[in-house]
């Protein structure tokens, strides 16, 4: 223990007793503020040599399995080092002085180490040890060790130091591995929290997904039934203006009736759009190839001349069975669309390509799509983009924002009956102040079809 001392030495005669116990007073103080359990082992080390004046200390962690204490901490003649330890000892338990005590978990002092078939001569000489145990709930978790050159160098006051050194060490390595399951606790509920939060965003996106499409099976049911009622009247209504026609005579007369038809006759094209939008439209579908009628409308739209159309086409896309007619308005509304976001001008490329489509790629789709080969129709344009909550409405029936007069929000609509009536669907994705990109897929008829349409090319 002490650097001078005399055999059976009493600390509180060297140190005196109120200055250990203020010393034990600041250590405990000290204690406190250490945040780690290698900082601890090190200060109680750096405070049994420094201001307790033993001669040596070294500190014993066990390890997970308590088989084996391995050194952590050692100040005085053994390490020269400072703080750090280069070839840590390894003392299984049972084994030494060290391992005797952790595996008795009784504090010893040895007078004569000479005398004593336990202990394990190291490099250093030494006479006399005392070894203390180190707790954490009720199990061994290290210990504290010194040695002395001098026989019987430990008495009754250094055995009642060390073993309050212990305690107090104890005390705070049970506050330590406290606060570490505190920690791990807030790390797993916050871990918790993170994939609630996920599957409560995972399961909101589906409600809308699920509200959206119900919401649209409902309103297209409504419209389906109601176009058709309502056809079935404009027919009546467009029959007996015709029948009229005939027995007119004075300008007046014909010139009222004409604006009558006229105006039936647009009843009609949005009864169309209606029955389009509830997919109880009466399409006539072909064999043909996409690109042909990508041209053909594009040269139809004739643009305006501050916005160019660039057309990327597939070489040599597969065949699709659609309603031609049907399509040509679809795609005429789709380049207006596009036209009416770029006020100032700018481009609009049209692509087609096949494709094979699979589940991990729904992104923007407007409904589910089957896995397929499909033909992908792009018309992209660099205006004014969607923003979400428009995104979320676009395909409903009469949504527009464009002014009175200049759309009625069916187009889209329309675009989507059709295409789900056609097999396929529809794909948006947007940026505002970016620009839109609306995709349709075809599904490509069988190869048998393709292959005979080839030939007949
Ligand atoms: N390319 C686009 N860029 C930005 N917004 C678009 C684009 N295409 C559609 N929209 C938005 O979607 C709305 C609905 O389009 P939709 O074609 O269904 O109707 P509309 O063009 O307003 O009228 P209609 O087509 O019946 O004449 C538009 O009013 C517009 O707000
Ligand atoms: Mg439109």
């Amino acid at each position: 223990m002490l650097s001078s001392v005399t055999p059976h030495g009493d600390l509180q005669e060297t140190l005196g007793e109120a200055r250990t116990l203020r010393t034990l007073n600041s250590f405990a103080v000290d204690l406190i503020a250490i945040p780690s359990v290698d900082d601890l082992f090190w200060y109680v080390a750096q405070n049994v040599v420094g201001r307790l004046k033993f001669v040596d200390c070294v500190i014993y962690q066990a390890n997970e399995s308590h088989t084996e204490l391995v050194q952590v901490a050692a100040l005085g003649e053994k390490n020269p080092f400072g703080r750090s330890i280069i070839n840590p000892l390894k003392i299984p338990f049972g084994q030494g002085i060290t391992g005797q005590v952790a595996q008795s978990r009784e504090a010893i002092v040895i007078d004569d180490l000479l005398m004593d078939r336990n202990y394990i001569s190291d490099t250093q000489f030494a006479r006399s040890e005392i070894c203390v145990p180190l707790f954490c709930g009720n199990r061994v978790v290290g210990v504290i060790d010194s040695e002395h050159p001098m026989p019987a160098a430990f008495g009754a006051s250094e055995l009642e130091v060390l073993i309050t050194i212990a305690a107090m060490t104890s005390a705070k390595l049970e506050l330590l591995a406290e606060a570490d399951r505190s920690k791990q606790r807030y790390l797993d509920l916050v871990e918790t929290h993170a994939q609630l939060s996920l599957e409560t965003t995972n399961r909101k996106a589906l409600e809308t997904e699920l509200f959206n499409a119900r919401k649209l099976e409902a309103v297209g049911r409504l419209t389906g039934r109601f176009a058709h009622e309502f056809n079935n009247l404009l027919t009546a209504i467009s029959g007996n203006l015709e029948f009229l026609e005939e027995a007119m005579t004075d300008q007046l007369s014909v010139d009222t009736l004409n604006s009558a038809q006229t105006a039936a006759q647009r009843g009609e094209k949005l009864i169309q759009a209606m029955l389009a939008f509830s997919q109880r439209s009466r399409l006539s579908p072909q064999i043909a190839d996409l690109n042909t009628l990508v041209a053909l409308a594009c040269e139809q739209s004739n643009g305006r001349q501050n916005d160019a159309v660039q057309l990327n086409l597939a070489e040599n896309p597969n065949l699709i069975s659609v309603d031609p007619k049907f399509l040509d308005a679809v795609l005429l509304n789709l380049i207006r669309n596009a036209r009416d976001a770029m006020p100032d001008g700018g481009e609009i490329q049209i692509t087609t390509e096949n494709i094979i489509h699979n589940f991990s790629n729904q992104q923007g789709l407007a409904t589910a799509l089957l896995p397929g080969h499909y033909v992908r129709l792009s018309i992209n344009d660099s205006g004014v983009g969607i923003p979400l909550e428009g995104l979320q409405q676009i395909f409903d029936p009469f949504y527009t924002t464009k002014p009175v007069g200049a759309g009625i929000g069916l187009g889209l609509s329309m675009t989507l009956g059709f295409m789900q009536q056609s097999g396929g669907t529809v794909a948006v994705q947007s940026q505002v102040g970016q620009g839109s990109t609306f995709q349709l897929y075809f599904p490509t008829v069988s190869q048998g079809a393709n292959d005979l349409l080839t030939i007949n090319r």
